[in-house]
């Protein structure tokens, strides 16, 4: 157990919490009672706060708005039948966000700041984590630069805040990608690699492009050739061939998803055969026309494991087998959430009891 942090705490006289039906929960549009606030400043993180989940303000001239210093992390914490609630890696959640944060100028986060808040937080709101199948409760850690200063130069002052929200499914029904071979996600050197806000805005023109010709998500290819695969959408990308497990190498532009880790430590834990390895669009259309696909799909924290059903390349669609009833991605699915909710042994160390 953590030593307690003092963090002033100002409790909401105006819960919320009625208004969740646990049954029906839509991801990402209720948001529990609090949020954990601590700013930087001169050189320093501040007091850390306690505070009724509501709007901030910011000057115009907020240097994250202009010019994009903003990072956050995804993670979630899960409630057992004995009403334990324990959160999945949040170490590596943090040792990303101090990455980001380093890519971006951004100051790095203490350990015992990070998890004081997190916990005494999901504590505070402990109603909130829901527990029926398939639920969770999401963790959206996130800073930003809050200089009133429109030079362009690393903000001299930062906001840490995170907020929770009680969700559901991210996608209800396997998906439909299709390569992308003209606009990128992100180029080797670039920051693909780390969460900031630029990599999803950017990515929403492309998306919205190929939603309108009605797929899901993209599968984002390299900035170079548009030969080999990135990621998935907000994902990374997984595929069964021929037995094996193969997902592309992490680079520069690649997000190291704490999903897609865990997901290939349990194939190597099972004696499957794992590459990590350069994937190119032209192997996975090949391996589909053999027979060896045997399965697509995307892992991230948000849509945990999110199988692909029909991939389009170069103006055609095609269709993947159905996962058979033993599929790697239901078991290693079944598998994830059997530790998340206290029903497996964590051979790991994965949870962390708040
Ligand atoms: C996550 O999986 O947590 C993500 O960050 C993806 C998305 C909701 C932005």
């Amino acid at each position: 157990m953590l030593e307690t942090l003092t963090i002033r705490t100002q409790r909401t006289t105006a819960s919320r919490l009625e208004h969740l039906d646990p049954e029906h929960i839509e991801f990402g549009k209720i948001f529990s009672d609090h949020m954990f606030v601590v700013d930087y400043r001169d050189g320093e993180w501040q007091e850390p706060q306690l505070l009724p989940y509501g709007d901030m303000t910011v000057s115009p001239a907020n240097s994250a708005l202009h010019y994009g210093q903003a990072i956050f992390e995804g993670m979630k914490a899960y409630k057992n039948a004995s009403g334990d609630i324990a959160l999945f890696r949040p170490l590596d959640n943090l040792h990303r966000l101090n990455a980001s944060a380093e890519r971006m100028c951004m100051p790095q986060l203490p350990e015992e700041l990070f998890m004081q808040g997190l916990t005494q937080l999901i504590r505070l709101d402990s109603e909130w984590v829901p527990n029926s199948p398939g639920s969770a409760l999401y963790i959206r850690p996130f800073m930003y630069a809050t200089d009133g200063f429109i030079g362009v130069r690393p903000s001299e002052s930062y906001r840490f805040v995170i907020f929770t929200c009680p969700v559901g499914l991210y996608y209800n029904k396997p998906l439909r990608v299709r390569f992308e071979e003209k606009y990128v996600r992100s180029a080797e050197g670039g920051a693909g690699f780390a969460k900031n806000a630029g990599n999803y805005g950017a990515a929403m023109y492309p998306t919205k492009l190929a939603q309108q010709e009605g797929y899901n998500q993209l599968i984002w290819t390299d900035a170079s050739e548009h030969r080999y695969v990135e990621e998935s959408g907000t994902m990374n990308a997984i595929f069964v061939i021929d037995g094996k497990v193969v997902t592309p190498a992490l680079s520069s532009s690649i997000l190291d998803g704490i999903t897609r880790r865990s997901v290939l430590q349990l194939a190597r834990d099972w004696g499957m055969q794992v590459e990590e390895r350069k994937v190119s669009a032209v192997e996975v259309m090949q391996a589909l026309a053999d027979g060896k696909l045997e399965e697509a799909f995307g892992v991230g924290t948000a849509a945990t494991i999110a199988p692909i059903a029909v991939i389009g390349y170069q103006g055609h669609d095609h269709e993947l087998p159905k996962p058979a009833a033993d599929a790697f991605s239901l078991r290693v699915s079944e598998a994830l959430q059997a530790i998340r909710t206290g029903q497996a042994a964590d051979g790991h160390g994965w949870m962390v009891t708040v």
